[in-house]
Formats: C-alpha cells, structure tokens, sequence
C-alpha cells in the first residue's frame, strides 16, 4: 500500500471513498450499493475506524458524527453513486461502447461494474491522482481502463481523449461526478463541447452544484462551514449553474436533458425515510443525451 496522505491528494475524492466505504460496510440488503475498493484509499486511521462498521452500532455512531460534520453529504453522496450506476448500466445497455470519467478520482466504477467491463473506459483526473489511483489498484486487472491525465483549467479533454485511442463517432457515455464545481466556465464549455461532438445517442451524466450554494445564499443546513472547510482544504467550489439555465445551455450543443435532479429527489429514490434527510440540496444531477441534430 502507498504512504498517506500523500501529496497532491484530492481530500474531496478521499471523501467520496469514505462515503462508499461506510455504505459498503452495511448488509447486503441495506446498502445502496457495493464498493470494495474504497476503502483501500482512506488513511489508515480512517481504514481503522471503517473496518469494524459492519457492527451496526459502530457504523451508526461513525455515520452520526459525519453527518453532523457535513449535513447530507453521506446521505446524498451515496444515493448519488446509486443513481449514476443505474444510469451508467442503462447507458451501457442502450449501447454505449466507451465510457468516459472525467474527474475519476477513486471512482472504481470501472471494475466494479460488470457492464463497464466490455466497454472502453477512459478515466480523465490529474496525473498525481491517476498514479495514486493506479498504485491502490495494482492488484487489479484492469486492462479495458486507460488512465489519461489531464488539468481540465489548462488542457482540452478532446485533445488528450483522441491522444489516447477515443472515437467521437463510437456512441459513449460521459460522467462528471463531482467536478464541475471545481471548474471554470471556459473548462466546463471544453467538456460540453466534447459532448456535443459525440455519437448520437450518446449520454452524459454530470452533477452540478447551484449557483446560490457557491455564494454561500442556498438555504441548506451547514453550507457555510462546508465552503470554508473547502477553501481550506484548497479546493473551493468555485463554479455553480442555475437549474432554470441548464436546458438552454444543453440545448445550444444538440444535448437533451433527461432528468436534473436535487439530492431532496434522488435520497427519494433510494432512502428509507428521505424526508429525515437533510442538507445537500444544493448538490445535482443530470441525465442528458446527444440529439441527432447534425453541427
Ligand atoms: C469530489 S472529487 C470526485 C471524484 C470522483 N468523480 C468521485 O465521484 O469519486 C473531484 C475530483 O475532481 C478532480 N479535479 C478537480 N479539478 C480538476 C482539474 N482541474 N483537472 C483534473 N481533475 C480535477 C479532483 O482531483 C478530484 O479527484
């Protein structure tokens, strides 16, 4: 196992790992999902602590302190990961033939999506992160996954797509889970106009977070001590869109939205009680699809 922390670790992806192992941790028939690759990127006292929370009072003190911690982010984070596998295995379905993860982290859908196995996968993140990535997983195989690095700010996703054996004229999916409020508006432009020069039938998954919430207004329990922990973990949020723009946006680049929905609806879809659950409601998600209109 490397060292950690590390330097030039997302602290934001470690976090989503965090969640996906506590969900994991739950029983078969409780979880939302299973990831049993997260875990291997937590730190050690975080692998600690997550280890014995297969016993449900542990796993319920460890999911208390982080949800008051981060109000609703566990609790929208995994209904999250559900709602995106269930995407991605439809899109796959529907016959996506390359998959694209823009901003992978430790996303470990590639290996851990029996669908995804067939398809090309692509996996886009900064190249200190897709090492890391790549040393937590050298036991795997993975040989249908190629790891391209990138900086989203500086760098154009088509240029560094093509570069590594990406078709535009094979149908695919594109998944943006997490980062487009790290982006500027000229990067979030560069990964759209990718999409828009996709296969028709193609799909896009993406999540964004509402402008409101990235000036601090959104009325949502713990916001402002989230955007300063954030900015002190040197990755502030820095773009947001307003939901009312995104069908214009999309519909200038031939793209169709399918569903844009809040955390309050997907914890619906998937959460016993999602009227308990509070905070994140600032935080969404988006199914979109390439029209066949030719540019
Ligand atoms: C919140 S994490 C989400 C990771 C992953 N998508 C997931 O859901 O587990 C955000 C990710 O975006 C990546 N990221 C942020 N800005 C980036 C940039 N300019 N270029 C490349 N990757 C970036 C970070 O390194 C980090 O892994």
């Amino acid at each position: 196992m490397p060292t950690y922390p590390p330097r030039n670790v997302s602290e934001t992806a470690a976090n989503m790992a965090l969640i996906r192992a506590l969900e994991t941790a739950k029983p078969n028939r409780q979880r939302l999902f299973s990831d049993p690759f997260a875990r291997r990127f937590l730190p050690a006292w975080q692998r600690a602590l997550v280890t014995p929370a297969k016993i449900p009072p542990w796993r319920r003190m460890l999911e208390s302190f982080f949800d008051r911690q981060a109000p609703g982010a566990r609790t929208s984070g995994a209904a999250r990961t559900r709602l995106i596998d269930d995407w991605t295995r439809a899109a796959v379905r529907n016959g996506a033939a390359q998959v694209v993860i823009m901003g992978a982290g430790f996303d470990c859908r590639a290996l851990r999506l029996d669908e995804l196995r067939l398809s090309s996968v692509f996996e886009l993140e900064r190249r200190e992160m897709l090492n890391l990535k790549s040393r937590f997983l050298a036991d795997t195989s993975a040989s249908h996954v190629r790891r391209v690095p990138i900086d989203f700010l500086n760098e154009q996703p088509e240029d560094c797509l093509v570069a590594s054996g990406y078709s535009p004229t094979v149908k695919s999916l594109f998944i943006l889970e997490g980062v487009t409020n790290y982006l500027d508006r000229s990067a979030v432009d560069s990964v759209f106009n990718l999409f828009s020069h996709s296969a028709p039938g193609s799909r896009m998954i993406f999540t964004y977070v509402h402008i409101d919430a990235i000036n601090g207004t959104f009325p949502a329990p713990g916001l402002t001590a989230l955007l300063e922990r954030l900015r002190n973990l040197g990755e502030a949020w820095t773009f947001g869109f307003r939901p009312e723009d995104m069908p214009d946006y999309l519909a200038q680049r031939d793209l169709r939205i399918v569903a844009d929905l809040s955390a309050t609806d997907y914890r619906a879809i998937y959460w016993r009680q999602p009227m308990l659950l509070k905070g994140y409601e600032f935080y969404r998600a988006v199914l979109a699809e390439k029209t066949n209109a030719a540019r």
